[in-house]
């Protein structure tokens, strides 16, 4: 239970005029990554909660945080994916059990996955809408064998079954994160060429789009394209906005002038298709890569150097600070988990609840 952490404010004034402002405070001058929270703006303490209390959970000898974070009620756990090492070590689902505050961890794996990334919780064709999704949903990168696709898994079975493993014929690049419509219960999701910047991948041979595929008729069609790389992506709570960010200033080396950006756009046409795309937020260090919201509509990305938090109006309220790159985040009841790779960070006594907190862990919030 060490680095208890409180709240450090940033005064965006002092910073407009001195470029090293940011550098030179003592939460941020740091030689090894550690937690704090950055308030941009007195909206974030709103949003936090004044009890919030930040700590390092895990640090590991290997990547096991990097994207997902898919709740699991049977055993109380979040289920992470590991980082990328070598096609011989292929990537590793990290499960942390929620049972107690010292979040126990242990690694596994599920059939037909060889390279997971993202994923949701989610609901098969004529699933129960009124408990816990019985699913997990992964988006399986694919390797020089195994092509990118979907594959909704069942944890407690060990039994994985694909759900879409090519766009009418034409392969996948590597599939990067999902969401599922809680209303349409379609699947939305993003192809980016990371197997490929990665060394898992062969060399990709498709746009960078957004998808939208239908589980239960097997329509699918491109709904957004123009993205260098499209990476995470979240439906605000009322449904009328998505979120996509690129990251395509990173490739296989760093691109400083390519996008750190979020695009929002409005979904239209009975939840169908997307208009009127424009940018929403640029992350000032690293890129937004998983990106989620809360039930007020403020948007969180992981970036690079932790966790940005903007308000629907796309103005940074503040950072959970790591001092280090930031895949995705996990929202839990009353706590938020921050994933860097090799170390798991949590932040407990939040206000904040995650958009899709209720559903996923049936707590029958309103
Ligand atoms: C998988 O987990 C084991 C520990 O359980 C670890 O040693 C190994 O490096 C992990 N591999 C990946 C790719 O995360
Ligand atoms: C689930 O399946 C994977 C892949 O076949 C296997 O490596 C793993 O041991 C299985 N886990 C359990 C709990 O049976
Ligand atoms: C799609 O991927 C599979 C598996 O990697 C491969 O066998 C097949 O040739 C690919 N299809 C096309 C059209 O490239």
């Amino acid at each position: 239970m060490s680095n208890l952490s409180h709240f450090v404010n940033v005064n965006v004034a002092a910073l407009a005029t001195d470029a090293s402002y940011f550098a030179k405070l003592p939460a941020t001058n740091i030689v090894e990554p550690a937690i704090s929270l950055l308030a941009y703006h007195d909206d974030f303490y709103r949003v936090m909660g004044r009890d919030a209390k930040a700590r390092k959970v895990w640090d590991l000898p290997w990547a096991a945080f990097h994207e997902a974070g898919l709740y699991n009620k049977r055993d109380n756990s979040l289920y992470i994916t590991s980082n990328f090492q070598s096609l011989e070590d292929n990537i590793n689902i990290t499960v942390v059990s929620l049972d107690s505050d010292d979040y126990p961890v242990r690694s596994t794996q599920f059939p037909l996955l060889a390279e997971a990334n993202g994923g949701t919780n989610y609901y098969p064709p004529g699933a129960k809408r009124n408990q816990t999704p019985p699913m997990q949903l992964y988006c399986d990168e694919g390797d020089f064998e195994r092509p990118s696709q979907l594959l909704a898994v069942d944890p407690n079975t060990n039994k994985s079954t694909p759900v879409l493993t090519n766009f009418l014929g034409r392969n996948f690049s590597s599939i990067n994160d999902v969401r599922q419509h809680p209303v349409t219960g379609d699947l939305w999701f993003t192809d980016a060429d990371y197997g490929y910047f990665q060394h898992f991948r062969p060399e990709p041979s498709q746009p960078k789009q957004v998808y939208r595929f239908e589980p239960d008729t097997g329509v699918i069609q491109v709904v957004a394209d123009g993205f260098v790389q499209p990476n995470g992506l979240e439906f605000s709570p009322d449904l009328k906005t998505l979120y996509v960010s690129d990251t395509g200033s990173q490739q296989f080396k760093t691109v400083a002038t390519g996008p750190s950006s979020i695009y929002a756009f409005d979904v239209v046409g009975d939840g169908k298709r997307l208009a009127n795309r424009r940018t929403f937020a640029w992350a000032d260090k690293g890129f937004p890569d998983g990106v989620h919201c809360d039930t007020e509509g403020n948007v969180w990305a992981s970036c690079g150097d932790g966790v940005h938090i903007w308000d629907k109006q796309g103005k940074l309220l503040g950072k959970i600070f790591v001092g280090e790159m930031s895949n995705n985040l996990a929202f839990a009841p009353g706590k938020v988990f921050v994933f860097s790779n090799a170390r798991l960070w949590v932040v407990e006594g939040i206000k904040a609840q995650g958009r899709e907190v209720c559903q996923d862990f049936g707590v029958g919030c309103n």
